[in-house]
């Protein structure tokens, strides 16, 4: 942006009253990600872009949120909720700091691009003092109305206090505006609270900005960019559109997507080249794909790393901490958690693998358990390069087995397993000839007499 410096702030003090939660609006998610982290994920970033983001009190988890998805954002508490302009001004001490763009956006509008700032912020730029994002609403009703002469933009009228004639106006504020840095203190805090609702309306800065004889304008986007989540039903509108652009995204990035509208995808998922997501896979937060992975059908991943041309499921889980080396192969019904799989390591079928290190080619069998959690406590196990750990067998953690040992089926592990040990441990099987027969007419019998 040619050099200039800004200062975004992003407005969260809302309630958030109609999501019907107990959870801050702008802590609910989309895509995985918080509504507010996507904001803040699409504000100026770097040097010569400050962040300040305005809270309501008793929102310690807010300010935690802001902080967790931008390190570099300042915090500033509104204790009453007298309006836009006056939780603007929340963050005055930031504005007096000065910058030569002042920018303001809603934490609960997550589908706002990083290009929309930018696009914004150059009116300012060709001297206009102010610049607000506009869109043509399918249904105006409560919103702002821009009210333009020209390419000048003359007044914003709150739905309530719009004519009727105005209320024909489709063109509507987005709540995103920037202020030219020279004038914005002045003009925001010239705003009074004369309108129906007797709050101070950031919209009325426009108004202002003209009686100084300066300029205001206004620049157009899409709907879909600016919706404002206010419900639970909007909340999913947004994740819907959130969907089909990281879907698009990914294609366009080169993954293969075999049904994109079953796939669901988080913000911050990552591919290399030649990944293929097979149907209904989704992904939560913190998963990267190498090259050359598969995902099968019906796959669930969280916060785990895949890496180059391994292969995931069908109907595999995921869980956080989990890391699946080069070419390794996870099956059917296996469920990891903090799990670490070297290159080539095969878990194919039926398993749960959890706190544990597997070292490279190690093969682990249908039905094996790392038994990790002894009801008070989570242990360890680790694994061996090479070895091979035989079908439907329990490795009770903490335990280790090594490098290129043998277990046989059935085994239940309780102590550590030499390398290249061979163990079968299993309990003696009697066997008793003819016994099934008289069983089974023993309870015929039995049935009979009934
Ligand atoms: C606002 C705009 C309206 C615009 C619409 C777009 C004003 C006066 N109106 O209306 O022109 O069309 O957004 O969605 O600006 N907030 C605070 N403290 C306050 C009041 C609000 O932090 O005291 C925050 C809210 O948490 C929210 C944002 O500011 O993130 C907007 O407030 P909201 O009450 O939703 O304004 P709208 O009535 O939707
Ligand atoms: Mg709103």
């Amino acid at each position: 942006m040619s050099g200039r410096t800004s200062l975004t702030i992003v407005l969260a003090a809302g309630e958030g009253t109609r999501m019907r939660s107990s959870m801050p609006k702008v802590l609910h998610q989309v895509a995985g990600q918080s509504l507010l982290a996507h904001v803040l994920g699409a504000a100026p970033h770097g040097d010569g872009s400050a962040l300040a983001v305005v809270v309501g009190p008793d929102h310690q988890k807010v300010a935690d949120e802001a902080t967790r998805a931008r390190p570099d954002a300042a915090t500033f508490i509104q204790r009453e909720r007298l309006g836009t302009a006056h939780a603007v001004l929340a963050a005055k001490e930031a504005i007096a700091r000065g910058a030569d763009d002042i920018l303001i956006a809603f934490g609960d509008t997550p589908l706002i691009s990083a290009e929309t700032f930018a696009r914004l912020r150059a009116p300012l730029q060709a001297g206009a003092a102010l610049a607000v994002l506009g869109f043509r609403a399918k249904d105006p009703t409560g919103y702002g109305r821009l009210l333009v002469d020209g390419d000048q933009l003359v007044a914003i009228r709150e739905h309530a206090d719009a004519t009727p004639g105005e209320r024909e106006v489709d063109l509507c504020n987005a709540g995103v505006m920037a202020f030219d840095g020279k004038t914005a203190l002045k003009v925001i805090e010239s705003i009074g609270k004369a309108n129906s609702k007797g709050e101070y309306y950031l919209t009325d800065a426009v108004e202002v900005v003209r009686a100084m004889g300066l300029q205001a304008t206004v620049i157009e986007t899409s709907e879909d960019e600016v919706r404002g989540i206010n419900t639970k039903a909007q909340l999913a509108e947004a994740e819907a559109i959130m969907q089909a652009r990281l879907r698009q995204a990914a294609l366009d990035a080169g993954v293969t997507i075999v049904a994109p509208e079953t796939v669901f995808l988080s913000a911050d998922t990552t591919f290399g080249s030649d990944v293929t997501l097979e149907h209904y896979v989704v992904i939560g937060p913190g998963v990267s794909i190498a090259d050359g992975a598969v995902i099968h059908a019906f796959s669930h991943l969280v916060q785990a790393a895949i890496g180059k041309n391994a292969s995931i499921g069908p109907y595999a889980r995921l869980r956080p901490g989990t890391s699946v080396g080069e070419g390794a192969r996870i099956g059917n019904f296996v469920e990891t958690k903090a799990a670490i799989l070297e290159a080539g390591v095969k878990v194919n079928h039926l398993t749960y693998i959890g706190d544990t290190h597997i070292g490279a080619g190690a093969n682990i069998g249908a039905g094996t358990i790392t038994c990790n959690y002894d009801g008070f406590n989570k242990h360890k196990t680790v694994i061996g390069a090479g070895a091979f750990v035989g079908s439907n067998s329990s490795l009770v953690a903490p335990v280790k087995i090594g490098a290129g040992a043998y277990i046989g089926s059935g085994s239940v592990i309780t102590r550590e397993v030499p390398e290249d040990a061979l163990v079968f441990e299993r309990s003696p099987v009697s066997v008793k000839e003819g016994w099934a027969k008289r069983f089974r007419d023993d309870r015929a019998a039995a049935k009979k007499a009934r």
